[in-house]
């Protein structure tokens, strides 16, 4: 599988990447600013709490002794339990909030990405790894939750503790916090500094950590080959390397994150010695009460933990930019295959479709002067013509890489023409609705895709309201039954996680059932028996030509055999129609097609004498 490099993220903090996300969480707003508004208090809080103490001391501690001098110490209490409590609660209510909108936002996320996977055609799984959606799917989204749910709650705290710890300060003693705030500058740049560092530092390690693991699966799923080619000691060398550099940049990003507190506790300690020395001295002439001084102390060493708190939600948000930026890409992809919006009006959209609108599907198929390819200057087809009429059926034959999947792929308007049109009863399919084609059309492809869920489930995807009886109809008649009642519980086995417990042959055997049993007016079967065998394939084939009656179908098949009854024959090479005929025709023809099917009949003829040799018992 092709493996996407982790793209470079250096750009600056975008503002715009984050207020698209932000659309995302719209459910949450209220929920944001009530998280806001939470954190607003309980940070009051903490500001108001070094104050109720410096009452205290300047109040109670010097009267103790003296008649009535603990007057309004039961109100004092009251008032500290009160402010407690409503920190306690304001706590609660925080952690209840951000959490909850942390999993909301990864949930909508989530949901809109599913759903904006499940409308993109199928050219975009060409260029776009399992691999790297599920990532985007998974990681990704619940990295977004986490920063926009706890993020916004670090930047509201810190920015209540610092304005209105500077405010309480300024109108207790001007002169000092001025001094103060001195250091403030330089704090922030020194967190800001540091934090760009460790995130760049952690940045390379989350890097080559995904290298190593792309290593891990290259030297699992390619020990074979690396064996029998040698390539062990190469192989060791690199990986060596790799894991040098990881231990590098690990120990690098430790050292600057072991580095950075010690600096900022520093930083904030010449604050508090300041304010320890002026303030002492103003006590000492009686210019401040000790009570003052205390708050100045909690002040300035609580100081620089919210400054600390904003430079890394900063650079939080900077990191988890690179995974917004991928989640938003996803979410903004335009499909390339859309409806438009007349057709959306006239037919309704995938998710609602208008029925009573659509037209009876006859089956008659026409490619007008189509060119395509899938990528820019590897053209496929090049003025491609041809006409189908309802109920034919055609066959497809011809080397791989001859087109034949695309000519169908085309037809199933998994792809679009790049030019010219393909009509479909003479009318162009893109003037239609993608739904109304393809709730028309069963295909069988070569790999072909099962869900986690029973046989039966599987079989019944081709039409949901199906009864027991028609799946198990359906599965009688492409001969599917004979395996199917050998499992243990029959139609109700579980087929594993995209039918990994089946073989590829049963596998298709089963999209075959669930094909028929949507009873589709156009039928394509590309390369759908190439992994079953000659006798069952044989089977299949006399079920086919009972189901097919009616309906126009495409077959793409290797073993020319099973093709000898269509109705046309397209021999295609290069993208284009060499021969076109029925097998008679082309037989006596004696052209490319005579050539291919005598070749395999000769090849098929000697497997089976090789085969019969091998079943003598000697
Ligand atoms: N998804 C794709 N992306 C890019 N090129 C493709 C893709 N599928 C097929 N091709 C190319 O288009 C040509 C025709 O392929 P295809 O229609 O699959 O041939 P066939 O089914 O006859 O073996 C080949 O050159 C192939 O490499
Ligand atoms: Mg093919």
């Amino acid at each position: 599988m092709q493996q996407i490099e982790e793209r470079d993220y250096t750009q600056r903090f975008s503002l715009t990447l984050w207020k698209k996300l932000l659309r995302y969480a719209r459910e949450y707003y209220k929920d944001l600013v009530r998280l806001m508004l939470v954190m607003g208090v309980t940070a009051a809080c903490d500001v108001v709490f070094p104050l109720l103490t410096s009452y205290a001391i300047d109040h109670f501690v010097p009267n103790l002794d003296r008649p009535g001098g603990t007057e309004g110490l039961p109100l004092f209490i009251a008032v500290y339990v009160l402010v407690l409590a409503v920190q306690v609660i304001s706590i609660y209510r925080f952690l209840y909030l951000g959490g909850k909108i942390e999993v909301g936002v990864c949930y909508t996320i989530r949901k809109q990405a599913f759903r904006k996977l499940q409308e993109l055609p199928f050219s975009y799984y060409d260029r776009m790894p399992v691999g790297y959606l599920m990532s985007r799917m998974t990681s990704d989204t619940q990295r977004l939750g986490e920063t926009i749910g706890w993020s916004l709650l670090d930047l509201a705290w810190g920015a209540v503790m610092i304005v209105a710890s500077s405010v309480t300060m300024f109108l207790l003693n001007w002169k000092i916090t001025l001094i103060v705030l001195l250091v403030v500058p330089p704090l922030a740049l020194v967190s800001w500094v540091f934090q760009q560092k460790i995130l760049r530092a952690y940045r390379t390690v989350r890097k080559t950590n995904s290298r190593i693991t792309g290593a891990f699966n290259e030297g699992i799923m390619g020990a074979k080959t690396t064996k029998t080619l040698v390539l062990e000691d190469k192989n060791a060398v690199e990986f060596t390397e790799l894991t040098h550099e990881m231990k590098r940049s690990s120990v690098r990003a430790a050292s600057l994150s072991a580095a950075f507190l010690p600096i900022v506790v520093a930083l904030g300690s010449v604050a508090t010695a300041y304010a320890l020395w002026k303030g002492g001295q103003e006590v000492l002439i009686g210019g401040m009460t000790l009570g003052v001084l205390q708050v100045f102390i909690n002040y300035t060493v609580q100081f620089f933990e919210p400054i600390r708190n904003i430079a890394g939600v900063f650079s939080e948000m900077q990191s988890a930019q690179a995974a917004a930026e991928r989640v938003v890409t996803l979410l903004e992809t335009e499909p390339d295959i859309v409806d438009t919006p007349e057709v959306e009006a006239e037919y309704g959209d995938n998710f609602h479709p208008k029925k009573e609108n659509w037209p009876a599907l006859r089956g008659d198929v026409e490619f007008r002067h189509v060119d395509f390819r899938y990528k820019e200057g590897e053209q496929v087809l090049t003025d491609f013509n041809l006409k189908i009429n309802a109920g034919e059926t055609v066959a497809l034959v011809g080397p791989t890489g001859a087109g034949k999947s695309t000519v169908v792929n085309l037809i199933c308007r998994f792809y679009e023409p790049t030019k010219g049109e393909i009509l479909i009863d003479g009318v162009n399919y893109k003037e239609r609705s993608q739904l109304w084609l393809q709730s028309s059309l069963g295909y069988v492809l070569q790999e072909p895709r099962l869900f986690s869920g029973t046989v039966r489930d599987n079989i019944r995807y081709g039409r949901l309201d199906a009864s027991d009886e028609e799946v198990e109809r359906a599965a009688q008649l492409v001969n599917a039954e004979r395996f199917i009642l050998k499992m243990k519980k029959g139609y109700d086995t579980d087929v594993g996680e995209g039918g990994s417990r089946l073989s590829t042959g049963e596998k298709q055997l089963i999209s075959f059932a669930r094909a028929i049993l949507a009873d589709p007016r156009i039928f394509v079967l590309d390369e759908a028996t190439s992994s079953v065998d000659t006798q069952t394939e044989q089977i299949i084939q006399q079920a086919i030509q009972k189901v097919l009656s009616g309906r126009t179908s495409f077959i793409i098949a290797h073993r020319l055999s099973t093709v000898r009854t269509a109705d046309r024959i397209l021999v295609i090479d290069g993208g284009r129609i060499q021969e076109m005929g029925t097998h008679q025709e082309l037989i006596r023809k004696k052209g490319a097609y005579y050539k291919l099917y005598t070749n395999q009949f000769r090849e098929e003829s000697t497997m089976d004498v090789l085969g019969k040799a091998e079943e003598t018992p000697a």
